[in-house]
């Protein structure tokens, strides 16, 4: 399959990038820039994008690509478009020169275009873009002409058709682009002349046929179901392909949400059929090492270790009775992968995701079904193999559940107050008709008391915070501009309804600065 190589030089949005080109219809993956070159080569891509990131080419110790890089991608005709760093990245080792600015150019801009064929084919000589760099190129290289500029860049796009090489100061992967697929589509369709292959129709049976014969007819397999999207369809998928072969265990943490240990039991036991679906009931050993733990970081560790000791423990009792256990399935996704590899730390790591830790001493053989794939991808494939509409819809959920949306330390009480209100708020959303539009929406317990009045009587409360955001890739997110009768119905409910909370405040923070959960 043709495909299109993402090198990520700290980027935020590499991910994005990716997205776009798979949207397009071609396969596309990403790889640190400090990747051996033969790990490119042996992707052998039709095109590669180099990704913008937050360094100064004159920074020492900068994200840079060996010259042979240059003299692999030239030999091989294979042609190159940088974005913001990218962008200046190729022009500084092409010997053009970069210069720091005093101001940043942040936000949309104008875009005016000098030359709207080739890569800018389909621009109209002013375009809306979104620019984020401070660094821009001064001076471009020999053979390096201008496409497009702004009234503070001058050299907003580039091209240098001998050589294959493109470049862009601004973000084409980003919604605030309108036309940002234009340039994508120009670079993989012209110059990369990239085969339209990916499709998700054929992903699924081609999958379930794989793991078919990769577990055989008499092995079986190990999931850890917690009923989010991802392990239910990496579910539904092994169960297409061995059946009743598969063991989930679904296991109740103690920080799930209101109603939600039910939900899934129904789903899974009841609705798909699934045999050998194992609950287990583990509230009081995680709320026990739980108490009194006030870190974010110190309850992610906690709640992803207990995980694994109380998933190893119902595995070892089941192998007993099913010696054939042989796999274990994960429900990593291909954000999950990238972000725990290299690229992690070229882009600064902001919260660390308990899920991916394993047990070292696990003998079992890992099978990761969705690990080439996008969240909206995975929700195609589930709704596709008829996976219950509610699951495919729901918003994401953290691994630490409820325990990082109560600030500090937690215990029963304050879970049971924040079910509550997560689910006045999640139905009143739901009957708004908004729940889908949303990325997600949820309820936050500020542990700070403050005074209120109801009926005669004086109260003296927590606080609880609403959070609604609108995204598309989780890397940036937008504080939903919800109606204000929505928020004073949502609001008169919780401090009528959920005793434990008499102040509600809305959230208006985006991401960034801010992140989606509070810890
Ligand atoms: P932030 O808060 O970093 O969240 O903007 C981005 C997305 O990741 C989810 N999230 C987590 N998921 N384990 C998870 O499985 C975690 O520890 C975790 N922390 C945040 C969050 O819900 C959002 O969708």
């Amino acid at each position: 399959m043709d495909k299109i190589l993402i090198i990520d030089l700290g980027s935020q949005t590499a991910h994005l990038i990716t997205r776009r080109i798979r949207d397009i219809g071609v396969y596309s993956e990403i790889l640190p820039y400090n990747v051996p070159l033969e790990k490119i080569k042996a992707i052998n891509p039709k095109g590669i994008i180099l990704s913008g990131g937050p360094s100064s080419v004159y920074d020492s110790g900068s994200p840079q690509l060996p010259m042979e890089f240059y003299k692999y991608v030239s030999d091989e005709k294979i042609p190159v478009l940088g974005i913001c760093y990218g962008h200046h990245l190729i022009a500084h080792q092409k010997k053009g020169k970069i210069e720091s600015h005093d101001f940043k150019e942040y936000g949309q801009s104008d875009l005016n275009v000098s030359i709207d064929t080739g890569l800018l084919e389909g621009f109209n000589s002013i375009e809306t873009v979104w620019m984020s760099h401070g660094d821009q190129i001064k001076e471009l290289p020999d053979g390096f002409r201008v496409l497009a500029s702004t009234s503070t860049c001058p050299i907003a796009s580039f091209a240098n058709y001998q050589e294959n090489l493109f470049g862009v100061q601004f973000h084409p992967e980003v919604g605030h682009t309108p036309k940002g697929n234009v340039v994508l589509e120009n670079f993989v369709n012209k110059y990369a002349k990239a085969k339209k292959e990916w499709k998700l129709e054929n992903w699924a049976d081609q999958t379930i046929e794989n793991i078919r014969e990769t577990v055989g007819p008499e092995k079986r397999v190990i999931l850890g179901l917690s009923g989010g999207v991802d392990s239910s369809v990496v579910a539904i998928l092994i169960h297409k392909a061995i059946g009743d072969r598969l063991h989930s265990i679904f296991v109740n943490n103690g920080v799930l949400r209101k109603n939600e240990v039910v939900e899934v039991q129904e789903t899974f036991k009841e609705k798909l059929n699934f045999k050998n679906f194992h609950y287990v009931d583990a509230e009081d050993l995680f709320l026990k090492k739980l108490n009194g733990v006030d870190d974010p970081e110190e309850k992610r560790r906690i709640i992803g270790h207990t995980f694994i000791e109380v998933f190893e423990s119902k595995t070892i009792e089941l192998e007993k009775e099913f010696p054939n256990i042989k796999f274990l399935a994960q429900g990593t996704i291909y954000p999950d992968r990238v972000e725990s590899s290299a690229t992690s730390k070229t882009s600064a790591k902001i919260k660390s995701h308990h899920n991916l830790t394993l047990p070292e001493n696990m003998m079992l053989k890992i099978i990761e079904p969705l690990k080439d794939l996008y969240k909206d991808e995975v929700r195609k494939i589930g709704s596709n193999l008829g996976l219950p509409i509610e699951i495919i819809n729901r918003h994401p959920f953290p691994g630490p559940g409820l325990a990082v949306r109560i600030i500090g330390s937690i215990n029963k009480e304050k879970l049971n107050i924040l079910r509550d209100a997560d689910e006045i708020l999640i139905e009143e959303i739901r009957n708004a008709g908004l729940y889908e539009s949303l990325w997600q929406v949820f309820c936050v317990f500020l542990p700070l008391k403050t005074v209120g009045v109801m009926g005669d009587f004086r109260t003296y409360e927590n606080i609880c915070a609403i959070r609604a955001v609108e995204s598309l890739d989780v890397m940036t997110a937008n504080f939903a501009k919800l109606d204000m009768n929505l928020l004073e119905k949502i609001s008169t409910r919780i401090i009528n309804e959920v005793k434990g909370f008499n102040r509600v405040v809305y959230d208006i923070s985006n991401k960034p600065p801010s992140t989606i959960e509070y810890e």
